[in-house]
């Protein structure tokens, strides 16, 4: 009874999107589905209460909205964030945000990233709650499922077909999970047989993507993660891990190729390959030509309990966010992510307008 009660009241908003998709109404409303790590979380790992990669606390979404903490690592916003705003792309909301429904998943897509997150799954085990990326695949399938019923197969199947979608993984494999000597990765492979098996997983993932109907896909590299201030710390000169670095270097290539490769391989597939590394690096050298005033320590500190701490309620803010590079001990702050999504869009040959805040100085060429 409460079943056929349920079909009832479903039936109007499901035939309502049904026609809307027939007559083509939501062309101009494609949405995303991004899966991902702390770069690009919108608020999953707040309602992991027992995950130990939460950004549930101030000062983390001072610039952003009401100023509340709202989930995302980061004074503002993410690197995704931007780069779906200049696409004029919905902002999808958590996968774990209680008010998502049918109707939202229509109209702005679904976000399954999540702080600690990782291609491998073993990655950031410590953490103790986290979507690795198959689990976020797993969870994607149970959207699938849910808008088929509510959809019909065949508009569904066309929603998903025409969304974008965007992966961004990759930096947790090696900070929280490589490089730490309590993995067992970080002592079964070395740094080239490591990072082959962290491709040849992704490469498992995207074609996974692709058979459950992904067709526009966006693979995110990383950047010179021996430069975040946690790595720095480590360093006796206070220098960037140039080590760290030479891996992330070293995914970025095999990624690239191999994004690359499964574009032409894969029937109907557009996977591209999104990177700013030298232009981040670049920020992170020549922090003045960009308008910064600090590359190396994180705006929002402990002092002297760094790096264990990160960003909390009794830290010290600095005192202009928009010179600072970091945020805390590993994500950039809302004005270089700001960048780092611009020169993505642009190496991506993908135009956007309104574009206000470029460099000082334009980039190296
Ligand atoms: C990774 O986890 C998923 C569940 O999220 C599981 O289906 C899969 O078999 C696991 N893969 C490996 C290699 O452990
Ligand atoms: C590729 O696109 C064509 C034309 O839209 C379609 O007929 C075909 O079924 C698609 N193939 C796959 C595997 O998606
Ligand atoms: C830049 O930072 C230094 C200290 O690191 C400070 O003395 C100076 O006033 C800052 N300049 C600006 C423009 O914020
Ligand atoms: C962008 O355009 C340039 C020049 O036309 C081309 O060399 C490059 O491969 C393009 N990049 C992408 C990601 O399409």
């Amino acid at each position: 009874m409460m079943a056929t009660a349920r079909d009832e009241r479903t039936k109007p908003l499901a035939a309502a999107l049904a026609v809307a998709l027939l007559l083509g109404l939501c062309r101009g409303d494609v949405v995303q589905f991004i899966f991902g790590d702390s770069l690009s979380d919108v608020g999953n790992n707040q309602y992991l209460t027992k995950s130990l990669a939460r950004a549930a606390t101030p000062w983390y979404g001072i610039d952003f909205g009401t100023g509340m903490p709202n989930g995302r690592f980061c004074n503002g916003r993410t690197v995704a964030d931007i780069v779906g705003d200049k696409m004029g792309l919905p902002r999808p909301p958590a996968f774990l945000d209680p008010s998502l429904d049918a109707d939202t998943i229509f109209r702005s897509g679904v976000n399954y990233a999540s702080g600690g997150g990782g291609i491998l799954n073993e990655t950031s085990s410590l953490f103790i709650q986290r979507f690795s990326l198959y689990k976020q695949i797993e969870l994607f399938q149970g959207t699938q499922a849910f808008m088929r019923q509510k959809l019909g197969k065949a508009a569904a199947d066309k929603f998903f077909g025409h969304a974008y979608y965007v992966v961004a993984m990759g930096a947790n494999d090696f900070i929280n999970n490589y490089l730490l000597p309590v993995y067992s990765d970080s002592w079964t492979y070395n740094g080239d047989t490591f990072v082959r098996h962290m491709v040849s997983t992704l490469e498992s993932q995207l074609r996974l993507l692709h058979a459950l109907g992904a067709r526009r896909l966006t693979f995110f590299g990383l950047g010179p993660m021996g430069c975040i201030p946690l790595q720095r710390y480590l360093t006796s000169s206070g220098g960037c891990q140039e080590s760290t670095n030479k891996l992330a270097r070293s995914f970025n290539d095999q990624a690239g190729a191999l994004v690359a490769r499964l574009s032409s391989a894969l029937p109907n597939a557009t996977f591209r390959f999104g990177e700013a590394y030298d232009y981040f690096q670049d920020i992170i050298d020549r922090p003045y030509m960009y308008g910064f005033n600090n590359s190396r320590a994180p705006c929002c500190t402990l002092g002297r309990i760094r790096p264990t701490l990160t960003c909390t309620p009794l830290s010290t803010l600095c005192k202009d966010r928009s010179k600072y590079v970091f945020w805390d001990e590993y994500h950039p702050t809302d004005k270089a992510n700001e960048l780092i999504a611009l020169e993505t869009l642009r190496k991506l040959n993908i135009t956007v307008t309104g574009v206000s805040n470029g460099p000082t100085a334009p980039p190296p060429s």
